[in-house]
């Protein structure tokens, strides 16, 4: 709950510029932040998981003064629509703290926690007009293994090799 304000205002600022929220969605999706943290527990193992939900959680990158910069949605399995659209990792930058290098840091922070987990290599996509997010993967050792088309949008697909 410490957080709770701070990711309001986060979702706030950032629906301000674009109604979807990278890395935030549930939290969007849910509506409250009860409801948000309920739904991150049931994502911790396999007998609470929703239906059409993979193991995973969602992380913030917080400064020294407790101000949330940055929210970061972790998938530990590739099932479903993870693994064929949207890849291992999501994450988004608050509004007034992007291009100051941060989505990079966030990124290589969340690649040593993969690796602790014993991940050998995660799967990010972006779309062909996120140029900021296609160099935030390549910044963290990303290539590109395919690009894909299904139903009108084109998803890039990189591997970053831990
Ligand atoms: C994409 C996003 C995460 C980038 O965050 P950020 O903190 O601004 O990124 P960084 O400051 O770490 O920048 C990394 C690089 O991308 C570049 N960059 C960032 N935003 C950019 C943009 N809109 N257009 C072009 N380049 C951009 C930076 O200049 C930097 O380049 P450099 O390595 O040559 O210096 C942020 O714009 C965001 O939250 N966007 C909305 C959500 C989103 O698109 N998430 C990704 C979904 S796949």
């Amino acid at each position: 709950m410490k957080y709770k304000k701070e990711a309001l205002d986060y979702i706030e600022e950032s629906l301000a510029i674009n109604p979807r929220v990278n890395g935030a969605g549930s939290l969007v999706r849910l509506g409250s932040y009860e409801a948000f943290l309920l739904h991150e527990e049931k994502l911790k193992s396999k007998s609470t998981l929703p239906l059409g939900s993979v193991l995973g959680e969602t992380l913030y990158l917080v400064n020294d003064e407790d101000v949330v910069i940055g929210m970061i949605n972790l998938r530990y399995e590739l099932n479903g629509e993870f693994g064929k659209k949207y890849g291992h990792i999501g994450y988004s930058i608050r509004p007034k703290f992007r291009n100051q290098g941060y989505a990079v840091i966030q990124l290589k922070l969340v690649l040593d926690l993969y690796r602790k987990k014993g991940f050998k290599q995660v799967m990010l996509s972006t779309s062909p007009d996120n140029i900021g997010s296609q160099k935030v993967i390549i910044a963290c050792g990303g290539y590109l293994f395919e690009t894909l088309k299904i139903e009108d949008e084109i998803y890039l697909k990189y591997w970053i090799i831990l």
